[in-house]
């Protein structure tokens, strides 16, 4: 009996691993993110355009969506950025996506989000990917400018996570920890 419950656990464990992205696929996908997002900055003149990097919560979160919920997920553009949205159609990317299930349109090109995570397709196309932090899109999201001038620090066109308050406190504690 024992022998059958641990075979199964295994079983659900190894499908659930297939859906696992490598570390080479993560660096490459991330990649591509960043820059589609850089350019959109540069394109569009987004002061606020931010660099994302890879997060455990968001690969178990769109791990576990249907393909349904992640089409509509996805997809929910709000109307007043619609025009934002053809402006994005004349965006020429300098690192192609095709073939990634990464598409050029508002969602992926998000500037307040700073994560990212993917797993191998259930569905369409090679991966599927879900942005984070931000739930929902909003036209004040997109800050008009220079790029990376609205960013508390930057790397190049692009904000970096601001270190939160908390974050900081954290820091300052450990290092204390340290020092003693
Ligand atoms: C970013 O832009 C918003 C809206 O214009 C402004 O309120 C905010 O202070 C700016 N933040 C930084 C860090 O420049």
């Amino acid at each position: 009996m024992h022998i059958y419950i641990v075979l199964l656990g295994l079983f659900f464990v190894s499908v659930e691993a297939s859906y696992e992205v490598s570390e080479t696929e993560k660096n490459d996908l991330l990649m591509r993110y960043n820059h589609l997002r850089e350019d959109v900055a540069k394109a569009l003149f987004i002061s606020n355009m931010h660099e994302l990097t890879f997060d455990r919560m968001l690969i178990d979160r769109v791990s576990i969506m249907s393909c349904h919920e992640y089409e509509n997920y996805i997809s929910e553009i709000p109307e007043d950025m619609e025009l934002l949205q053809s402006k994005l159609q004349g965006v020429t990317l300098t690192i192609p996506v095709d073939g990634y299930g990464v598409v050029l349109n508002l969602y992926n090109a998000y500037p307040p989000q700073t994560k990212l995570g993917c797993i191998h397709s259930k569905c369409k196309g090679s991966f599927q990917c879900i942005l984070g932090p931000e739930e929902k899109l909003s036209s004040s999201g997109f800050v008009e400018g220079m790029p990376a001038s609205n960013c508390t620090a930057s790397t190049g066109l692009m904000c970096k996570p601001s270190v939160t308050a908390k974050g900081t406190l954290f820091t300052i504690i450990l290092s204390i920890i340290h020092f003693i």
